[in-house]
């Protein structure tokens, strides 16, 4: 296993803001600076609106940034899964996961094989013929990660992925998210504003500020995988629970001295 760290995704005073009709521009994100490892799982949480949709369009190249700049170390490689499923409702299953595919002109036969293997890596291989009304909720998002997955990314990010489900199905595929993420050494920055779901999932929590976000604690989650019920129940979960939702309230504990610096200016 490597050791060494390598920066995946790079922000150096990066900002953004938007401009409505004759106003002002608003500052949306920023100055936000930065390195996220490559193969790690972090995730971005925050309140409604502070930025964190905006943070991963930048990254994925989808906006512009403003000032400052945002380096990914495998731009070609890069999936984002929004938070809705977005899938085609006339399409089955496996044309939702090939319709990329199929509008760069790639013949069904030559990709059939991943397709497959992709819904495979999710559970969904014998749903392929299945239309999206046929599946439930978390089924769809796990067609959305199949497509997202299907080029074999190595940056992932996901939007609020599964803030729409039930918190039954939205651990079993925190804990589904979790295993892929061992088994293909992807590197995923994942957006929530569930304290408990990033703490779960992630390595490191970076958290934003309300309007406009800028980072306002890092916190490490130091504990193995795979995470299960017993680390739900842990301290150190626990803590950085506690962590991350003081920071989110703007105190100690869960600043580095550099991130307390920033915010008191
Ligand atoms: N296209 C846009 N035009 C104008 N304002 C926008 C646009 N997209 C987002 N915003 C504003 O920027 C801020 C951050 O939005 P967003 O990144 O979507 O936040 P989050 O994902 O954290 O909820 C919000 O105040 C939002 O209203
Ligand atoms: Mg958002």
């Amino acid at each position: 296993m490597s050791t060494a760290s390598t920066p995946a995704i790079v922000f150096d005073q990066l900002t953004k803001s938007y401009s409505s009709a004759g106003d002002a521009p608003q500052s949306a994100l920023g100055p936000l600076t930065g390195t996220i490892e490559q193969g790690s799982f972090v995730s971005l949480v925050g309140p409604s609106g502070c930025g964190k949709s905006t943070a991963l369009k930048l990254i994925a190249g989808l906006l512009t940034p403003s000032s400052g700049n945002v380096s990914v170390h495998a731009k070609n490689d890069l999936s984002y899964v929004f938070q809705d499923a977005t899938l085609m409702p006339w399409a089955s299953v496996f044309d939702n996961v090939y319709l990329p595919f199929k509008l760069a002109g790639v013949p069904r036969a030559v990709i059939e094989e991943e397709v497959m293997a992709s819904l495979d890596r999710v559970g969904l291989a014998d749903r392929a013929q299945a239309f999206p009304r046929e599946l439930s909720g978390g089924m769809k998002m796990r067609v959305s990660i199949a497509r997202a997955l299907i080029t074999d990314p190595k940056v992932l990010l996901m939007d609020e992925p599964f803030a729409a489900l039930d918190e039954f199905t939205r651990e079993k595929l925190d804990d589904e998210l979790l295993d892929l993420w061992r088994a293909q050494k992807w590197t995923v920055l994942f957006v929530t504003h569930s304290i408990y779901e990033s703490v779960y999932l992630s390595q490191r929590v970076m958290v934003l500020s309300q309007n406009p976000g800028q980072l306002i604690g890092d916190v490490q989650v130091d504990a193995p995988y795979p995470r299960g019920q017993a680390f739900r129940e842990s301290t150190v979960y626990f803590e950085a629970c506690r962590a991350v939702s003081a920071a989110m309230r703007g105190g100690p504990p869960g600043f580095s001295s550099a991130n307390a610096e920033a915010h008191s200016r």
